[in-house]
């Protein structure tokens, strides 16, 4: 498959998300053609710096001011971590017209992306992304943010980056866990916006988990779309851009509920779209024949963590601190039909409560049609 360019409306400009090989390689023609000519930050991991490190100052052509590492599990998105890097930044000499290059997956972005929002109230952004999630989801739209120990992603602002350059070669080095997370989220594109990805995911799953060239490009190129026709059309997320957070309802809570250690994020929505689509056929909101398509895709990635560690009750005080609720009431995304979700629903606590302790025998076994 061809280069992909895929633009965002925001209200900030638009911007380009660039998909292709060899993006890395050619990262500076992107900052050229954005006019990001101000003095370049990295900020990653030491896991993705030690493996893609070399190529991006390559792509960058050794324009780079500074480089910033931080470990980039979930535990360590937090406020702790953005004043580390925001010192770190104005010790190496960053300023107002300084580029901040996020190179690295979710957290990484998130981190990143809230001290490009807020270091000298708001300096350029670019998004590189190496994982599969932030590739289909996080790196676009402008989300950044940390997590509190009550909940995730509960300090954050939006923060539009400049161009957003996904090169599906990076995700080579992937680990399979971290790959098969990122298909939950694609998965999730299916289902809230895209029939036809979500049949090819069903078709395809081999080719893509094999990071079969156009298999991949094309489930990443889909993905992109999706958020871009959403994100544009309501940025801010005051109505339709929520039912992206499909499966992120009970995700976040069952990740706060755990300290973040128990699940990936992908595979924490892996485990909330279940739960979802659960309440949606209990509530007649979806049909049976629909459901099961969605559970057996997820069961067909599979890997979900064992859930039997999780106490329902821990999950449920999370989910009162979820943002998703208006005027104290948890709403919540659930599928009408596969490519269609509803948002703002509400849900009586005894059905979430059931999900919960029937979630791990939905895994197992489909909920009959019925
Ligand atoms: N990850 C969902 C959103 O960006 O709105």
């Amino acid at each position: 498959m061809a280069q992909q360019t895929i633009f965002v409306r925001a209200s900030t400009g638009t911007y380009p998300v660039a998909i292709g090989r060899e993006n890395l390689h050619r990262l500076h023609q992107f900052l050229a053609k954005g006019e990001l000519s101000g003095s370049v930050f990295v900020v990653s991991s030491p896991r993705v710096w030690r493996l893609w490190g070399r190529q991006l100052l390559l792509g960058l052509r050794g324009h780079v001011a500074g480089t910033i590492l931080f470990d980039d599990a979930e535990r360590a998105k937090n406020l702790q971590t953005v004043e580390t890097v925001c010192r770190q930044l104005v010790r190496a000499g960053a300023e107002r017209e300084s580029v901040i290059v996020a190179l690295g997956g979710g957290v990484v972005g998130d981190v990143a992306g809230f001290v490009a929002a807020s270091f000298m109230r708001g300096v350029r952004l670019v998004h590189v992304p190496t994982t599969l999630v932030a590739q289909v989801d996080s790196s676009i739209g402008g989300k950044t943010g940390v997590n509190l120990p009550e909940g995730k992603n509960l300090i954050g602002s939006f923060h539009q980056p400049q161009v957003v350059v996904s090169d599906p070669q990076v995700l080579s080095t992937l680990p399979a866990r971290h790959f098969r997370s990122g298909l939950f989220e694609a998965i999730k594109y299916g289902v809230v916006a895209d029939r036809a990805l979500f049949t090819f995911l069903e078709t395809s799953l081999a080719d893509v988990i094999a990071q079969k060239p156009s298999a991949i490009e094309l489930v990443i190129g889909r993905c992109a779309t999706a958020k871009a026709s959403v994100v544009q059309r309501d940025e801010r997320e005051t109505g339709l851009r929520q039912i992206l957070n499909f499966g992120h309802t009970i995700g976040h809570a069952l990740e706060a509920a755990t300290d973040y250690e128990l699940f990936l994020h992908g595979e924490a929505v892996g485990w909330g779209m279940l739960a979802a689509t659960h309440i949606g056929m209990r509530l007649r909101k979806i049909s049976g024949g629909d459901a099961n398509r969605i559970f057996r895709l997820i069961g067909k990635v599979g890997g979900l963590p064992d859930l039997s560690e999780v106490e329902p009750g821990r999950v449920l005080r999370h989910l009162r601190a979820d943002k998703k609720t208006r005027y104290g009431r948890l709403r919540w995304v659930l599928p009408r039909q596969i490519a269609r979700a509803e948002s703002g629903v509400k849900v009586p606590d005894t059905l979430v409560r059931q999900a919960l302790e029937e979630l791990a025998e939905i895994r197992e076994q489909p909920l009959p049609t019925k």
